[in-house]
């Protein structure tokens, strides 16, 4: 064991219910180097941190902490040693405050009472030091996942830990909030902290990452030094295919002269979080909504689709008034894909061939009538197919899928239907490059057949790749619109801060 190590696990192994999902892993992280751990969706990565954190056991295998064999059997015992986690899958509670959730389980006491105003005072220091936009007494259930997820990343930092472990803490941050967290990773370094690093954001791995180990298909399948870590090769090793990651830095952006399909006009919610927006969206048009994080996007395409009131305005679908529900809005041709999968995208007890029903009974149904185990089975094989869902297994629970792919199952399941508009909030958020390659492509297909496709997104890359048309969301309003010329991942990114005035546009 090598001095510089602090955290090392040889030859793990784990199953469920008899398929292996690591095989012989080994791992190891030095003092105060970032470690990225990398790998398509399903390949291992939070089961691996979900062992080295105590919440799975291993089958088999050793872990060493600081060169001595250690059990991890629970959260407090890794807490314990000094590693703390950022997990994939929020674990904040929604009824509880900002303060409450930072220090569950470990409130400062007074009288062997919890110290309230102590905590917020804590909470307050943190959330100063660290410049987060975030309130100690403010409930997280009113806060959008973007801020839940800085709430999540406070709780793993406010631990003074000797290893930190973020599994995608930049899914749902924009890039204002993640160049914040980088800035937060880079001063835990030279204070000497160890960092075990997740995403499928490719450029931020390349940036930060000391080394890089890559899993597949549960295995070790490469550990890189930083001179050895090379875009190619990398998403190589990863998905055996190589990808075009590098569009996407610019695009010309172009009118559609289809018929109009949407129009939203002069739409607000009455408390400010979009105010008078208008814009219509054409037949077989990809239309881009870019902005920060709470610019109002996701809460304009929600009530759009009609799961929150608006007090104001007129949405029109080929030309008819609407009057948005989800029930409505379904049968009327919408799909949406939240950016919250987990609270609200799909049922995580349900299966695959459920979650993918549920949507669609309405065409399964025969006069009527009950539905066929049969054509419902069929129904979630071709989602499963069409968008390489794994494991391929129509049966497995959601719950238990990993991050990526319940993703695929939330956007696979619209697929099925004779969609007129498709509203999709952060589609991508922890796709790996290979299955985002293909989103796309499914994306585009639905545009060239007519469907107008609403792509909310905080990946600049992707905003610009995708997007015929883009407009620019800032404060609740519409402050920018890209319909022609050449537009760059700058341009978004100034209008979105407010940088750009509109004459300058074009
Ligand atoms: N509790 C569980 N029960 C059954 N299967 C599970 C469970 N947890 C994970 N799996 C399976 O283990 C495999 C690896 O999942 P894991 O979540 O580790 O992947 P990942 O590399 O983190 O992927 P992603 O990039 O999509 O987050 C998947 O096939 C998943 O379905
Ligand atoms: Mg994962």
């Amino acid at each position: 064991m090598m001095e510089n190590v602090i955290l090392e696990a040889k030859g793990i192994c784990k199953s469920f219910s008899g398929v292996p999902v690591l095989s012989q892993v080994d791992f190891s992280v030095r003092k105060g180097e970032i470690h990225a751990l990398m790998g398509e969706n399903g390949a291992g990565k939070s089961t691996l941190i979900k062992i080295l954190t105590g919440v799975y056991t291993k089958d088999s295998g050793s872990v060493f902490w600081d060169g001595k064999k250690v059990e991890i059997n629970s959260y407090k015992d890794c807490q314990k040693l000094g590693m703390a986690c950022i997990y994939q899958e929020l674990s904040v509670i929604p009824p509880l405050t900002v303060a409450q959730n930072v220090f569950l389980g470990r409130e400062p006491r007074k009288l062997g009472l919890i110290d309230h105003k102590k905590m917020n005072e804590m909470t307050q220091a943190l959330i100063d030091q660290y410049d987060f936009p975030l309130e100690p007494g403010a409930l997280v259930s009113n806060l959008g996942i973007g801020l839940r997820q800085l709430v999540e990343i406070l709780k793993g930092l406010s631990c003074d830990s000797r290893l930190l472990i973020m599994d995608e803490p930049t899914a749902s941050l924009s890039g204002k909030e993640a160049e914040s967290l980088f800035s937060i990773i880079d001063t835990l370094r030279k204070k000497g902290v160890s960092i075990i690093y997740i995403s499928h954001r490719l450029e931020e791995v390349y940036r930060l990452s000391d080394r890089l180990t890559v899993l597949r298909d549960g295995k070790n399948a490469a550990v890189l030094n930083h001179d050895e870590i090379e875009p190619k090769k990398v998403i190589q090793t990863m998905i055996g295919k190589v990808v075009d990651e590098s569009a996407g830095s610019s695009k010309e952006m172009r009118k559609n002269s289809n018929e109009v399909v949407l129009e939203v006009q002069n739409l607000s919610d009455g408390t400010g979080f979009f105010r008078h927006v208008s814009f219509q969206a054409h037949k077989g048009e990809i239309l881009g909504l870019g902005g920060l994080i709470g610019a109002g996007r996701t809460e304009l395409v929600r009530a759009i689709y009609g799961i929150d009131r608006y007090r104001e305005g007129t949405i029109l679908l080929n030309g008819q008034a609407l009057k948005p529900s989800p029930r409505t809005s379904i049968r009327a041709g919408f799909g949406f894909v939240p950016e919250d999968r987990r609270g609200q995208g799909f049922i995580p007890l349900l299966s695959i061939n459920r979650n993918t029903a549920l949507t669609n009974y309405d065409r399964i149904k025969k006069n009527g009538l009950a539905v066929s185990d049969k054509d419902e089975l069929e129904m979630c094989r071709e989602a499963i197919r069409r968008i390489d869902i794994r494991p391929a297994d129509p049966q497995k629970q959601v719950g238990l899928m990993s991050g990526g792919n319940q993703q695929k199952v939330v956007l696979g399941k619209w697929l099925m239907r004779d969609l007129k508009v498709l509203i999709v909030d952060e589609p991508t958020a922890g796709i790996d490059v290979g299955a985002k390659d293909e989103i796309y492509g499914i994306l585009e297909e639905l545009a060239k057949n007519g469907v107008v496709v609403i792509l909310v997104s905080s990946d600049l890359q992707e905003l610009i790749r995708v997007s015929h048309r883009i407009l620019v969301m800032r404060k609740g309003a519409i402050i920018q619109e890209f319909d022609s010329g050449v537009v760059t991942q700058s341009m978004v990114l100034e209008a979105a801060s407010g940088l750009m005035k509109k004459e300058e546009a074009v």
